[in-house]
């Protein structure tokens, strides 16, 4: 990392607000006009090839909603909408790989929410479907979020059997004081008992959520948050920075403000835990992950295969993500498409035997190609322009107006142009949302965002 003596103050960057780039164009910017009919199209012309698909599970359910999340998830103390909600999901995935076909899966994803309240029998069932309606291999990825204060041994176990391989788990913050700023009070045994259970089931490669810019948090605190994580060796690390939208999420709104870190604050946070990660040996991945060396994300960071999209930074290769479940986002090489968020429209939709989607993107070819570049900056930290453009049959100049843009960052040093190549000098998180929003020719036209660090 190269600290720069320049006119242009990081601050002033990090000020402006900016999009994470989990897609291009950003789910703000999705529009109405994508409905059932245009997801059918999407869905048939994905039917016309061959390749490879991945599956993306929404279970918005959680026995809690903890103070500071931005999921889309309500709480449910009892099983039974959670079992209705998964009767309907089962419809969907019928429904979606009728018009698919059987086609070879390369990534399963059980996000939320807390995937982990469903029941054993709910989840042999969708498994069941999965086996039966695609070609699940043995090579599949087959990934979940989990909630570690609802994993015992047992369960542990059911997953292993039904062919999970990956986890990740949310554990946020190890400090008491802060735990109970946010409304998720988790102490640090059942974090390491949910690890060895998972470990002593045979799913071995683990990840953990951390977050920084929390109520309460300090260098201090946040250091030792870390160490206790690296104490446990997980095999990668997400370390998001708190995203507090209370005019968006309600429950945020339990969050106290005043105690919340100032924009200084949070660049201390995250370079404290970004250093003491990176101290520890792992390999710093793009914005917000870090790697054990060997770990096939740090692999596919040096063979320059690594992706990035809904569920962050991914060594998924497959170019469809069919989302299923409401609010799931889907993408297809045609576009983006999202199911109905509430689960009442979204039942009723699938209960009709329509398709739930209620909003979405239908990509145009300039879309495309700033979609590559954004995701390259955001992976690698560089682009090859010329190259990328050549790859799309668009001609370089097609970037003039952005590279002006850029230009104060370019004369500040903090980016540097070599012929069609663009590169970030320091490999900070909030420079590369900003440098890669210089090519996002739909900001400032609608959409609200958290601040970029
Ligand atoms: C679906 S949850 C993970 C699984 C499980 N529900 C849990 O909490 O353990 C996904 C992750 O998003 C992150 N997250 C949630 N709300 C956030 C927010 N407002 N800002 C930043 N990260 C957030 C948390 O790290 C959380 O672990
Ligand atoms: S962080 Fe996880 S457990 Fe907490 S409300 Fe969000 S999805 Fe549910």
């Amino acid at each position: 990392m190269t600290q720069l003596d320049t006119a242009v103050s990081l601050e002033d960057l990090i000020r402006a607000t900016v999009p994470r780039y989990t897609s291009y164009p950003t789910a703000p910017h999705f529009s109405a006009e994508i409905g059932a009919d245009a997801y059918a199209g999407f869905l048939d012309a994905t039917a016309a090839g061959d390749g490879p698909i991945s599956l993306y599970v929404h279970i918005p359910f959680c026995h809690s909603i903890c103070h500071y999340c931005g999921c889309t998830t309500k709480a449910s103390r009892r099983y039974a909408p959670i079992e209705a909600y998964v009767e309907v999901l089962r419809q969907e995935i019928a429904m979606v790989a009728a018009r698919l076909g059987r086609r070879p899966v390369s990534h399963i994803h059980w996000g939320g929410g807390t995937p982990n309240l469903l029941s054993a029998a709910a989840f042999e069932a969708i498994v069941g479907d999965f086996h039966r309606l695609f070609d699940i291999g043995a090579d599949t990825e087959h990934a979940i979020e989990l909630d570690p204060r609802h994993l015992g041994e047992a369960r542990a176990r059911f997953l292993a059997s039904i062919g999970v391989n990956r986890a990740s788990l949310g554990v946020q913050d190890f400090d008491p004081v802060v735990q109970a700023a946010i409304g998720r009070i988790q102490p640090a045994e059942t974090v390491a008992e949910a690890v060895e259970h998972l470990r002593g089931a045979g799913i071995l490669s683990l990840s953990f959520d951390l977050i920084y810019g929390l109520p309460e948090q300090s260098v201090s605190s946040i250091r030792r948050t870390v160490d206790a994580a690296m104490a446990l060796k997980p095999d990668r690390i997400s370390l998001f920075g708190y995203a507090h939208v209370p005019w968006f999420r309600v429950n945020q709104k339990l969050i106290d403000a005043s105690k919340l870190p100032g924009t200084e604050g949070r660049l201390e946070l995250e370079r404290t835990a970004h250093t003491a990660i990176a101290a520890a040996g792992y390999t710093p991945v793009g914005i917000d992950h870090f790697a054990r060396p060997g770990d096939a994300m740090a692999e596919a960071l040096k063979a320059r295969t690594l992706r990035r999209n809904f569920q962050g930074y991914t060594t998924d290769r497959a170019d469809t993500l069919i989302g299923f479940g409401a609010s799931s986002i889907g993408k297809t090489a045609a576009g983006y498409a999202q199911n109905v968020t509430d689960t009442g429209n979204w039942r009723t939709r699938i209960v009709a035997g329509q398709l739930a989607t209620e909003r979405g993107r239908a990509l145009t070819a300039d879309d495309r190609l700033r979609a590559e570049v954004i995701e390259q900056i955001l992976c690698f930290f560089d682009v090859d322009l010329a190259a990328t453009a050549a790859r799309h049959g668009a001609d370089p100049s097609v970037f003039a107006a952005d590279l002006d843009k850029l230009a104060p960052l370019v004369q500040a040093g903090w980016v540097t142009l070599d012929g069609g190549r663009l590169a970030i000098v320091r490999h900070a998180a909030e420079l590369a949302r900003l440098v890669a929003s210089s090519f996002d020719a739909y900001l400032g036209k609608g959409g609200r965002h958290s601040v970029a660090v």
